[in-house]
């Protein structure tokens, strides 16, 4: 068993957007923690999805925590936007602006939880200086842009060095890509405490199969 209790969050890119609504309400229902919001700008990475009006829309869906993840840049001018649609935790790239540690206080300053992403390719040593103004750090396991990619195993490590340099202060561990009933064990035990899954959990269709795909994950990841 680990420590903290894993939490499950399904990463709605990977729903029928045509239903969007109901697929947000469906899958609380089946069992999710957080609902994870995946927000890309064609820039930051190649590929676009939603902003603050879509997030709005579905936010009386559920009351579920909204774990909303930038990958935008710049991200500093549309904090206040996510933040009023809606948004609980906001995470942004430490790649993506110059002035991380501007950005998380801002989040913290709109009454939200802060949290920073890093790509597979970036040291943990960024967040050095900003484990203070932290709640979440979002660990890719995959390079964003695009759900349904193989994770890469090599991240593991960094999620051991993280887990051992955050101590015991209250700050959560996420993962994000390729997450699957098959790593889902590796990772808490690495130190995990929160695991994003799209492909894995929006497989077949309605509450019945999403919650034998979460119920998967979080067996291996308790187990
Ligand atoms: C990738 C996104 C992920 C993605 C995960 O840029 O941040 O949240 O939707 O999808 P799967 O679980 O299919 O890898
Ligand atoms: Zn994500």
């Amino acid at each position: 068993m680990t420590a903290r209790n894993t939490l499950i969050a399904p990463s709605i890119l990977a729903s029928d957007f045509s239903r969007l609504g109901d697929e947000v309400e469906t899958v609380a229902k089946a069992g999710a923690d957080w609902i994870h919001l995946d927000v890309m700008d064609g820039h930051f990475v190649p590929n676009i999805t939603f902003g603050p009006p879509v997030i709005k829309s579905i936010r009386d869906r559920t009351d579920k925590v909204f774990d909303c993840h930038l990958m935008i840049t710049p991200a500093d001018p549309y904090l206040a936007a996510f933040a009023d649609a809606g948004c609980d935790i906001i995470t942004v790239h430490a790649e993506a602006g110059p002035h991380l540690h501007r950005s998380l206080q801002t989040i913290r300053n709109l009454g939200k939880k802060a949290g920073v992403s890093l790509n597979p390719s970036t040291p943990e040593n960024v967040i050095e200086y900003v484990l203070d103004e932290l709640d979440l750090v979002l660990l890719m396991t995959v390079n964003p842009g695009f759900g349904g990619q193989a994770f890469i195993p090599s991240v593991v490590e960094k999620v051991r060095r993280i887990k051992a340099m955050i101590g015991d202060r209250p700050i959560d561990i996420e993962i994000d890509g390729g997450v699957s009933p098959a790593n889902a064990g590796e990772l808490t035990a690495a130190g995990a405490n929160v695991l994003v899954a799209g492909s894995a959990v929006f497989k077949g269709e309605g509450e019945e199969a999403y919650a034998k795909n979460i119920a998967a994950i979080r067996n291996s990841a308790n187990g």
